[in-house]
């Protein structure tokens, strides 16, 4: 069996060797190639690479779910960028910032045009992982449109950033790990564990990315800090601060919302610090991780099979990038 670090260096090599894009239109396809070769932590890929050697040897046809789910990873990225106004991905210029805004919507099209593409090529049981891959990427979108119409909005309740945060994010962490599952011919009960601890450990990879988009350095992050505030993103940080403000605090908060300069950054930081945000969103963290560790747990494999799982699940939960 394969480590996190064996399983990036693997799909690392298989990607460099064989990017899929054409050559022309170049501002289509160069956008498409510098954004995969910028870097990223590639854990959806190894999750279901993971899921599926849990079962047996990696098969071609995971290797394959692997590089689809990457590439439509970067699409979304690509237009998250876009949605989000971020100048800085992966410690270098966004697309849209680089090649402009038709690009990056037409580079991003393409992308996840030549994700599922790559799944195309699988196999063995293609309805179901088309099926689920199909549920996942309408997943995606919903949660994405949540989180935009979340900024415009001052009654979220945790529970709707739960489910928007599901949306957005840890379904396709899930989905990784049971197309890897299916794909190693899994049970459908081990494969629907390792969906819900890939929900799970997805819930804390979307808080902890949060955590770091306020706490975080910009070298560390390859983001700009403090994205969030500014756009008025409702995090976890922002309704635990809400909802554990005095009058004062409440105000406070109420009136940086209303503010677009220099000074709200660090005044919402000192906020979520003095309110106990940032310790409420480090439990959740825990919470939903060990959560996850739960469902992993409870999948009818033998522990050692998981060793790898459960050592990227622990790397997630204290990363810093
Ligand atoms: C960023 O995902 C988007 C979120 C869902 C938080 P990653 O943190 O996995 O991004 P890369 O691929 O490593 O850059
Ligand atoms: C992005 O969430 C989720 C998806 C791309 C689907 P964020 O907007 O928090 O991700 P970052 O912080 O830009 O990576
Ligand atoms: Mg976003
Ligand atoms: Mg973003
Ligand atoms: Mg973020």
């Amino acid at each position: 069996m394969h480590s996190f670090k064996e399983l990036v260096q693997l799909f690392e090599q298989r990607l460099a060797d064989n990017l899929p894009f054409k050559q022309e239109p170049q501002t289509l396809y160069e956008p498409c190639r510098y954004f995969m070769k910028i870097g990223g932590k590639r854990i959806r890929p190894v999750l279901c690479l993971m899921a599926n050697e849990m079962f047996g040897e990696v098969t071609e046809d995971a290797w394959r779910a692997a590089k689809g789910v990457e590439l439509f990873h970067n699409f979304t990225l690509i237009h998250d960028d876009i949605m989000d106004k971020a100048p800085l991905r992966r410690g270098q210029v966004t697309v849209h910032e680089r090649n402009g805004l038709t690009s990056a919507i037409l580079s991003g099209d393409v992308m996840a045009i030549y994700a599922y593409d790559q799944l195309a090529h699988i196999k063995t049981s293609l309805p179901q992982i088309l099926h689920l891959f199909n549920k996942t990427s309408i997943e995606v979108c919903e949660g994405q449109q949540l989180d935009m119409d979340f900024e415009s909005r001052n009654d979220v309740s945790i529970e709707e950033y739960l489910e928007m945060i599901t949306l957005k994010t840890s379904v396709l962490l899930a989905c990784s790990l049971k197309m890897g599952a299916l794909l190693g011919d899994a049970t459908e009960g081990n494969a629907n564990k390792l969906y819900e601890f890939g929900k799970n450990l997805g819930i804390a990879f979307q808080l902890q990315d949060d955590y770091l988009d306020a706490f975080g350095t910009e070298d560390k992050i390859g983001k700009q800090s403090g994205g969030d505030i500014k756009a008025n993103k409702k995090t976890y940080l922002l309704l635990k601060a809400m909802e554990n403000a005095n009058d004062l605090q409440r105000s406070a908060i109420n009136a940086l919302l209303q503010r677009d300069d220099a000074a709200k950054v660090p005044a919402m930081l000192s906020l979520y610090t003095n309110t106990g945000a940032d310790v409420a969103c480090r439990e959740a963290v825990t919470k939903y991780s060990q959560m996850a560790f739960d469902c992993l747990e409870d999948a009818a494999v033998l522990s050692v099979r998981k060793k790898p799982l459960h050592d990227l699940a622990t790397y997630l939960l204290l990363r810093d990038n």
